[in-house]
């Protein structure tokens, strides 16, 4: 039998699932479907879990490093059974809640894996077993990505672990490996560092985060050097072995090509996500997928298959929940007809949220010199920052970067709830708004806030809270 909708959606992620909302909203007659739970990768078994994950492991160290505070808390443990299943109840929460949006915006659900059967129509594969053709006016994939693999390290889930694996741990391991020191190796690697186990981070590029400038990155070094987490940059993973006592020792090559060996007990393999592209029947419509597995899309978010829309992690990078959503919304008013919908955004944020956190819009330093754009800094540091002394987070700095006229191009930061102060950032970039418009806005005292405030008055060229700089 076949079903008919207007629209269907392939991926409940935070892509996919918004878009279904909006596509409900607009009255159009819509189905969301996916294989598993809805949420997606970031609310199942990525940004969410691992948030409850960070916090949860924060609030730990914080307890513990409290005496300075004068905060003695004696016999402080780790219940890790406990910190996973109070996660789980995170996510079980937010999925159901997906559910009920799409419920209420009058939105059907189909629980099954979606392949493209010619044009308009898909096969879904159901979990009983029977499949279902849907027939549909306008497509959207939105499939996401899924962990890269490397070679020699095939994912058993028990030693050579993905980062879902990394998230339902329910033991400490006394002894971790993190290959890859992007953003989700120095985010998990983080946890566990902080309730105990010995990490060390295994990285190909001469530093970790190497996309950051390396200045933005430094607050952080310096912060894993004294939590014990140990770099191993320029250094390749080629392969592994069982340890004698179970675990792994790991086959690395340093940046001479001399081979290091590295005994741990859990391999978390990061290095980088691949969009899920393969399998999707994109040739029963004519289409392929570039060389990355990324499907192009114009700023409608249209493929080249009339009819067919792609969003998110699996339409090109940043493989961001927010880039995703915003796509969503985006391709729902243009399936919706809504005249010059379009994906025109000045700037998406691009968070770590590793302690301390790094918050970034627009391109860095490294990028602009490359581009040969001429640019002024205005800088400042949280050590100097009453509200940043008084929580005890002092490392790092905001840095706002401007253009000849004053203009915004970029902001940094590196240091204290950065992830919610980019914020700013990202409104007055998108409002084209200048230095002089944040530093003539009155920021309450005291707050982290103030960070941007002075980085706003430094670039202006009139630091307030800082000896300036000749
Ligand atoms: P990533 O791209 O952030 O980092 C991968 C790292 O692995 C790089 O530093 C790279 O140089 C290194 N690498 C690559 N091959 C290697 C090898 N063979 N041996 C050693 N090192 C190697 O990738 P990651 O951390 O897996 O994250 C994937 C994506 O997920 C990110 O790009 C991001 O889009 C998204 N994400 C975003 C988060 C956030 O917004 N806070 C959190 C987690 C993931």
């Amino acid at each position: 039998m076949a079903i008919s909708y207007e629209a269907v959606v392939v991926g409940g992620g935070p892509g996919g699932y918004v878009c279904g909302i909006r596509l409900g909203q607009f009255g159009k007659k819509t189905l969301v479907i996916d294989a598993g739970k809805l949420g997606g990768v970031c609310l199942n078994v990525g940004c969410i879990p691992s948030k409850a994950l960070i916090h949860a492991t924060k609030t730990y160290k914080k307890a513990k490093d409290g005496a300075v505070m004068g905060v003695i808390a004696k016999d402080i443990a780790v219940d890790l059974k406990q910190m996973v299943a109070w996660k789980d109840g995170i996510t079980a929460k937010l999925s159901g809640g997906v559910g009920q949006l799409l419920k209420a915006n009058k939105v059907d659900v189909l629980q099954g894996q979606a392949v493209l059967d010619g044009p308009g129509r898909l096969r879904v594969s159901k979990p009983d077993g029977t499949t279902e053709t849907v027939h549909a006016q306008a497509i959207v994939l939105a499939t996401g990505s899924s962990p890269i693999q490397i070679p020699g390290f095939t994912f058993d889930h028990q030693t050579i672990l993905d980062s879902t694996d990394a998230l339902a741990l329910t033991e400490i391991p006394a002894r971790m490996a993190v290959i890859g020191g992007g953003v989700i190796g120095l985010e998990l690697g983080e946890v566990y560092a902080r309730i105990g186990t010995q990490v060390t981070v295994v990285e190909a590029a001469e530093r970790v985060l190497p996309f950051f400038d390396a200045d933005v990155v430094r607050p952080l070094q310096q912060k894993h050097a004294k939590l014990g987490i140990k770099y191993l940059v320029s250094h390749k993973a080629k392969g592994w072995r069982p340890g004698e006592g179970g675990g792994a020792v790991l086959q690395l090559e340093d940046g001479k090509g001399q081979p290091v060996e590295l005994a741990v007990d859990k391999v978390l393999v990061a290095v980088g996500r691949r969009p899920n592209s393969a399998g999707l029947g994109l040739e029963t419509v004519g289409l392929q997928a570039d060389a990355r597995g990324f499907i192009g899309v114009d700023k409608q978010l249209r493929t080249s298959v009339p009819g067919l829309y792609a969003i998110g992690d699996v339409a090109g990078a940043p493989m961001l929940a927010h880039k995703a959503s915003r796509e969503g919304e985006v391709v729902a008013e243009v399936i919706a007809g809504h005249k010059g919908a379009a994906m025109d955004v000045a700037c998406i944020p691009n968070v770590v949220y590793t302690d301390p956190e790094i918050a970034t819009v627009g391109p860095t330093l490294a990028e602009l010199d490359k581009a040969g754009v001429k640019y002024k800094t205005g800088k400042f540091n949280f050590g100097a920052l009453g509200r940043a002394l008084t929580a005890n987070a002092g490392d790092g700095f905001a840095r706002i970067v401007t253009g000849e006229k004053g203009d915004i191009l970029a902001v940094h930061i590196v240091g204290p709830e950065a992830s919610e102060l980019i914020a700013e950032a990202g409104l007055a970039v998108e409002m084209a708004a200048t230095a002089e418009d944040i530093a003539l806005t009155v920021h309450a005292h005291p707050t982290l806030a103030e960070a941007m405030l002075e980085a706003a008055l430094a670039a202006t060229g009139q630091p307030l809270h800082q000896v300036p700089t000749k």
